[in-house]
């Protein structure tokens, strides 16, 4: 991984050795600072950059930072903007992956989220596989729970929260597993450590409903959006048992880091025939085509960087 040259930090643009925070500031100190993980994909053929849906992600982390009190003197357009001087900086001729973060910048003790100052950043780096068996990952129920939308706001991406997520990611690889399956409280599956999850079942697509604790995911809303209109499957949102896997034809999880991963097996079963599967194989191609800008349908979704 190669980070960049250069990140956005208090207001400017500055060299990534010089974008450094204190110890004694809040976000660091609290976890009160919320993010977003965005790739941009370098196609070949154009020779170009091209951002995978920026304004959402940037909406989504506005809204993150709604929800944690947070203010910052940019919109989505302003974010985007932002983001474009700063890939400037570096020449980028690869796939990378974008963390922008909005952080409780004041420093010293006092958990709260009001009477605090509020500092938007951003950097980027290299970035290839954030698994290594993307295609046959092996997954296990996770004994941790993931966090409830009245603990710490699950559709928010908040870091404290992410302590949860890193739980349930050590404890599967310490295992032997690739990923995690988190369930909520109630027993039903919400999501993997830092990916969404479907399953096939009688050939329909089917996913946890935004209100089962999971982060509302880009790549999970790409995905519905493509496997409805150029599948032509039925997906539906509800809440999925624990016992569903286990019989499902397929199971692939989604995420900006992890694009789409195949589920092959959980906790010694396998899923289907114990191989990806026809849908998560169609899913991948036409997911890979899209968000390299190489899909006419849906060049809406790709931000060409000048
Ligand atoms: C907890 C969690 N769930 C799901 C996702 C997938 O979301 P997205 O597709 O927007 O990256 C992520 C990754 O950002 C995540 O951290």
């Amino acid at each position: 991984m190669d980070l960049s040259k250069h990140a956005f930090f208090e207001g400017k643009i500055v060299p990534l050795a010089d974008a450094k925070i204190n110890i004694a500031v809040h976000g660091f100190l609290y976890g009160t600072t919320v993010f977003s993980g965005m790739r941009a994909y370098w196609n070949e053929e154009k020779k170009r950059l091209f951002a995978f849906r920026p304004y959402d992600h940037f909406h989504r982390l506005l809204n993150s930072a709604r929800m944690m009190a947070m203010e910052i003197p940019y919109d989505e357009e302003g974010l985007i903007q932002l983001m474009l001087d700063l890939l400037k900086t570096d020449d980028w001729k690869e796939d990378i992956y974008l963390r922008p973060t909005i952080y409780k910048a004041d420093m010293g003790i006092g958990v709260r989220l009001h009477d605090l100052r509020d500092e938007y950043s951003m950097f980027v780096t290299s970035f290839d596989k954030y698994l290594k068996n993307d295609a046959n990952a092996h997954l296990t129920f996770s004994s941790w729970r993931r966090i409830d939308d009245n603990v710490i706001p699950a559709r928010g991406k908040v870091s404290g929260s992410y302590a949860n997520s890193a739980l349930s990611k050590t404890d599967a690889n310490r295992a032997g597993f690739d990923e995690a399956i988190v369930l909520n409280q109630d027993g039903h599956v919400s999501e993997g450590s830092a990916m969404n999850i479907f399953l096939v079942r009688d050939g329909v697509l089917v996913t946890p409903p935004s209100t089962d604790n999971i982060l509302e995911g880009i790549t999970r809303r790409s995905v519905i959006e493509l496997a409805r209109e150029e599948l032509g499957l039925q997906v539906v949102e509800r809440s999925i048992d624990r016992t569903e896997v286990f019989i499902a034809e397929e199971l692939f999880m989604t995420g900006t880091a992890a694009q789409i991963v195949a589920g092959t097996k959980v906790d010694y079963r396998p899923i289907g025939s114990g191989k990806m599967g026809p849908i998560t194989a169609k899913l991948r191609a036409l997911f890979d085509d899209v968000v390299r800008a190489k899909h006419p349908g849906y060049l809406k979704w790709n931000l060409e960087v000048p």
